[in-house]
Parts: C-alpha cells; structure tokens; sequence
C-alpha cells in the first residue's frame, strides 16, 4: 500500500469491478485510493476478469482477488461475506447495466453483488456504458432504485465512448469517484450537500435545464482553448429556478464558483460534450425539459487535430481550428422535430454576448429559433464575464425588447424566469395539452 497520510487514511475499502471497457482504468482507481491512504481489496464479476484479469489487481493491492461467488477463503471464510464485514466501504466502478440490474433485484450471481447485499456500509456507485444503453427507462429504473437503497451514484459523463460514438456514459472522471467515497465515509449526505427547501412553489411542477459555463477545447493533454466564462450567469438562473420549486439539469462546462445545492449536475467540458449532453435531452421521442436556458458560453472554434501528446515549444505553433456546432440552433431544431403531436413545446432561452452593439441580436433571435434572446454587452463595465452583476436586454419573438437596468446576476435570473412563466402561462391557456416533461423522476434526471 502507497504510504499516505490522505483522507482515507487507514480505511478498508473493496472496490467491485464489472465487464466495462472501462475496467481498466480501475487500476489507477485502486492506486487513487491507495495514494489517499486506503486499503483496498478487490472484487470482481467474472466478465470483469475477462476484459482485465486478476494478477496486476493482485500485485498491486497485496490481496487476492474475490472473483468467484461460490468460492471460499485460504481461512474457510465465505468470500463475499468475509468482504461486507471487513470493509467500511464498497465503491462499484465500473458499474455494468447488467450489474445495475442485478442489484437493483437483489440477484447474488456475483462476488460484488452478494457482498453488497450482505453489508451495510456505504456503497458508491460509478455507471459506465454506451449511451443508449445509459439512457435506457430500464437502466434508469434500476438506478433509481439504486438510490432508493441509499448508494450514492457517481454519475456518468458525456464524451467518446467505447463504440467511438459520443454520448452520455463514459465512467465519471476517477477523482469524482475518490471525493465521492471520501463523502460517504465522511456520513456526508447522499448527493453532496443538502437539497434545500424551495423558497417559492412557482416553478413547482417544471423541470429546467440550463447550460453554464465556458468550453474548453483541447489544443494537446494540457492546452485548451477556451473563453472568459465563468458561469456564474448560468449558475445564478439554476438556483432561482430551485429557489421556485423548479427540478433543476445543470449542463456545466469551465466554472469559478461552486454550482447550487439540489441541481442535477452533468459535466460537459468540450462543445461536443455539450452536445451530447443536450442531445440526450431531446431523444426522439421527444424533448425532456420544460425550460431550456442555455447559458454557457459555447466555443464557436476548436483545434483541427488536437495533438495526443504535449506539444514542444520548439517548433512553434500553428492552429488550424474548425467551427463548432451551433448548439442553440441545433438544440431548438432538435425540439420541434421530436415534439410529440399535440404537447407543449418547451420554451427555448438564449443568451448573446456582444461587443458595442446588438445590431446582430435580432437575426439572431430568428436564426436560432429561441422565444427569448439575452443580450448583453460584454465589454461593459460590471457586466458581463466574471462580474455579479449585468445588464442585459432581453429580445422576443412577441413582445417588445426590453432593456433591463445593471442589476444583481440573481436578479437578472429572477426576472428572466418572471418572462419564462409568462410564456407558459400563455401556451398552457392556448390549449389544454400537457407540458411536454413535466418534473422528472430522479431516474430521468441527467441523461
Ligand atoms: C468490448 C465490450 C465492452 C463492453 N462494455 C460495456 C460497458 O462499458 N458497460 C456495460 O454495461 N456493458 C458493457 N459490455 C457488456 C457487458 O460486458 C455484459 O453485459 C456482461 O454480461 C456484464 O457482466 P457483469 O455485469 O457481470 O460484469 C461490453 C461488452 C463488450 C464485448
């Protein structure tokens, strides 16, 4: 064991590994808890032994390997129930679909699922799967029950999974899942920090996604480019939404500030993260939010051909870069070509940042198909990046524009949402359909 005066100094964990493609990175998971001091045994499906084998497990946690349900210890212990006594914690990463469901019924057909069933320590739970397969109402259904059961679930991150497709599945960064064992040890509550109360019920049956935050495209493993975001807009439309009862997404790129207690957080670092994330938010069976509030700042470049390996300076460098995807116009398109005949169309919020004039907002509002267009200035003194405050002007598809004083980002939230609720007042009072989403069961949140 790495010698370490970490956070998990001293505690006994067993980390279950399932048959992911992602079980090879449970190596450096095990080392990442070592590093923080913990003793970790392993556990393992046989799939799991199939994509990685026992021996550098063995090697390198100093224990031997409990792969097999019906096997027994060098002491005449039962493996699994040895494991659910010994250990303060079980981490299951990767998690499998498969596993999931197993768990989820209760079903002991291996090592990892008979001790988590026999213990009563915490279990934190890291999915990892190919998009679809994540997305799926079964797979969801399980990991709500998950929860139900008290484990704590890492959840998955967008990107480029194991079939070379990008999409919403890819095991959580390995660090993730260290802070979220750390928290479970700690007796921190599930989820992070306490949900609290709503102060109002305006917003209490709606479910709304905002995006927040800069993008950061790489250039090679340590270079990125990316934009003066900080997100703090975003993040401050998150929290009024919670504040009114609202189920919040937040689809979080680059921050500065820490996101609101209570929102669903879904990492998305690049643009093509992004997109994922938004795309699986409107599947073709149609969109799963009531409010969509895009308030990242997007990269509207990235590199060609992002190096896999440091570049040197000695060469200098060269950048070819390609346009990014218009996320606001794709996602809105996305909305209407899947929106179920006869339900509600969600309203669609945009934000523009523009530098000395807004001679451009008003194409913009129509090119991206939005009810709501966010203008402001960002070469404005205290609005604009990185400050608390702005002064924006909101354009419509039906209304006025209005040009709102410098005012608190909570403020310029409130007042935003205040809009929002008009709309859908209107659109609810036009007819008698139902919302579109409506608020979605834990199990829905954060495809
Ligand atoms: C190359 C390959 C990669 C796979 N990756 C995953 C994965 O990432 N997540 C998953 O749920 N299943 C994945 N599977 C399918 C599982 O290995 C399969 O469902 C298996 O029965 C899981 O067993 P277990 O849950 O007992 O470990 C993969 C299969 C193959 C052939």
């Amino acid at each position: 064991m790495t010698e370490s005066a970490g956070r998990l100094k001293d505690r006994r964990i067993a980390l279950g590994i399932t048959g992911s493609i992602a079980a090879y990175k449970a190596v450096e998971l095990m080392r990442l808890f070592q590093n923080e001091g913990a003793d970790v045994r392993v556990l393992m499906t046989t799939a799991a032994v199939e994509f990685i084998g026992t021996l550098t497990l063995e090697t390198l946690s100093h224990h031997p390997v409990d792969s097999d349900v019906l096997s027994l210890q060098g002491d005449g212990r039962i493996g699994h129930i040895a494991a659910a006594h010994d250990v303060e914690a079980i981490v299951v990463a990767p998690a499998t679909a498969h596993w999931l469901g197993a768990m989820a019924n209760g079903l002991a057909g291996d090592t990892i699922t008979a001790a988590c069933l026999a213990t009563s320590v915490p279990v934190v739970v890291a999915p990892a799967m190919d998009g679809g397969m994540y997305a799926h109402a079964a797979t969801q259904a399980n990991v709500a029950r998950l929860r139900e059961f008290g484990y704590r679930i890492v959840e998955p991150e967008s990107g480029v999974l194991a079939s070379g497709m990008v999409g919403l599945g890819r095991l959580a960064g390995l660090h993730r899942i260290v802070d979220a064992t750390v928290a479970a040890l700690s007796g921190a509550p599930v989820g992070g920090q306490p949900t609290p109360m709503p102060t109002r019920t305006d917003m209490a049956d709606l479910h709304v996604v905002v995006t927040a935050g800069g993008t950061a495209e790489p250039i090679d493993p340590v270079r990125f480019v990316g934009n003066r975001s900080t997100g703090k807009m975003g993040l401050a439309v998150a929290k009024n939404a919670l504040d009114r009862g609202a189920a919040v997404t937040l689809i979080m790129g680059n921050v500065s500030v820490e996101p609101p207690a209570g929102a669903n957080v879904v990492r998305a670092e690049t643009a093509a993260e992004m997109q994922a994330a938004l795309r699986a938010l409107t599947p073709p069976a149609g969109p799963r939010f009531d409010v969509l509030v895009m308030a990242a700042a997007v990269a509207d470049f990235r590199p060609r051909s992002p190096s896999a390996t440091k570049l040197g300076r000695s060469a200098g460098l060269t950048l070819e870069m390609d346009a990014t995807p218009d996320l606001l116009a794709e996602t809105s398109e996305r909305v209407r070509a899947s929106l179920p005949a006869g339900s509600r169309r969600p309203i669609l919020v945009g934000f523009a940042a523009e530098t000395g004039t807004f001679e451009r907002v008003v194409a913009k509002l129509e090119s991206k198909g939005v009810d709501l267009l966010v203008a402001n200035d960002v070469t404005e003194s205290g609005s604009g990046f990185g400050t608390d405050t702005d002064r924006v002007t909101i354009y419509s598809t039906d209304m006025p524009l209005e040009e709102l004083p410098l005012l608190p980002k909570y403020e310029v939230a409130e007042l935003l949402l205040d809009r929002v609720l008009i709309r859908l007042e209107n659109a609810a009072a036009k007819s008698d359909v139902p919302a579109v989403a409506g608020v979605p069961q834990p199990a829905e949140i954060g495809r």
